[in-house]
């Protein structure tokens, strides 16, 4: 089903493949013993240089629910990466051994490189501040099956859209439906890079920036929330002072439709208050559970096992 043999940038998939993807994950949720046992005898290996919760346990659980097996690191201290073994070597082994890889790595072009290396396909579980593309797919299908569709809304990104990958993802792959108007929220300091902004500004792609969630909430259909990533930042003094920048709270919320979505790809630390998260409109669980789904989709589709 899928012409793709690496995911390392969504746009690795096309338009017709996301469509595939979806309405595969969406069955798989409706039908629990659909593709069971379909992925039987297959090994994922999830190499992971940087920590995760929900990305490494949702691909793992999806690979188990599809009734094969997984391998890995959760962290690179307990692997050969501290006596001095490069990604590439690493990233050559894991081949030998399993049948598909998904990697996330601190470094911007690390997943591309280590598909240069591999065997078996590669799945970019995060490169960085770069891409995460299997976090889009989640992303998508959540706005898809709580929207009914991912064309004509409005969305605001808020936060670190300088350094949120997951921002980066679906910001550029939001550009291929139609009617989708994409508002970025951020402090002066955090704004999207410049190579998304040029190339939208090349394509005439409209978005608009500010820095104001509180002038803008009352006009989006969707929200998605962004944690400020402490740990792309180069000095603590700068992220001390932008951390806290925006806080959705219940009384931002009252100034929101009613049938907005929040989202967040999550970990959440202070930029939504747990006050928030019983309002019907929070769906950042949700999201996380779709992300289990899709990630299911993609694992069989790779692993060429959809009957
Ligand atoms: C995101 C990531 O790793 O980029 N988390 C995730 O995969 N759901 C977001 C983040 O860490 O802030």
């Amino acid at each position: 089903m899928l012409k793709m043999r690496h995911l390392i940038e969504p746009s690795d998939l096309t338009g017709e493949e996301l469509d595939g993807l979806f309405a595969l994950a969406e069955r798989i949720e409706k039908e629990p013993r659909y593709l069971r046992e379909s992925c039987r005898g297959k090994l994922l290996a999830t190499l992971f240089f940087e920590p995760s919760t929900r990305t490494r346990l949702s691909f793992e659980a999806a690979m188990l629910r599809l009734g094969g097996s997984c391998l890995g690191f959760a962290d690179p201290s307990a692997s050969s990466t501290v006596k001095g073994e490069s990604l590439a070597d690493t990233v050559r082994t894991a081949s030998c051994y399993a049948d598909v890889i998904v990697i996330r790595n601190p470094k911007e072009g690390a997943a591309l490189l280590a598909s240069r290396y591999s065997s078996v396909p590669v799945i970019n579980a995060g490169d960085g501040g770069h891409h995460h593309p299997t976090q889009t797919l989640a992303d998508l299908l959540t706005i898809h099956r709580l929207r009914g569709s991912i064309d004509n809304f409005t969305i605001g990104f808020c936060g670190d859209l300088k350094f949120g990958r997951t921002v980066h993802s679906l910001a550029k792959t939001l550009t291929r439906y139609s009617g989708v108007r994409q508002v970025f929220i951020s402090p002066p300091e955090l704004r999207v890079p410049s190579y998304i902004t040029t190339e939208f500004d090349a394509n005439g792609v409209g978005y608009t920036e500010t820095d104001s969630m509180e002038s803008v909430i009352g006009r989006l259909d969707v929200l998605y929330m962004t944690r400020v990533q402490k740990e792309r930042f180069f000095n603590e003094e700068d992220y001390i002072r932008l951390k806290d920048a925006y806080i959705l709270d219940a009384r931002k919320m009252e100034l929101a439709h009613q049938d907005l979505l929040v989202l967040h790809p999550l970990p959440r630390v202070t930029e939504i208050a747990t006050e928030v998260d019983s309002d019907p409109r929070a769906v950042y669980f949700k999201q996380a559970k779709f992300g289990m789904f899709i990630r299911m989709a993609l694992l069989a589709s790779i692993l060429d096992a959809v009957i």
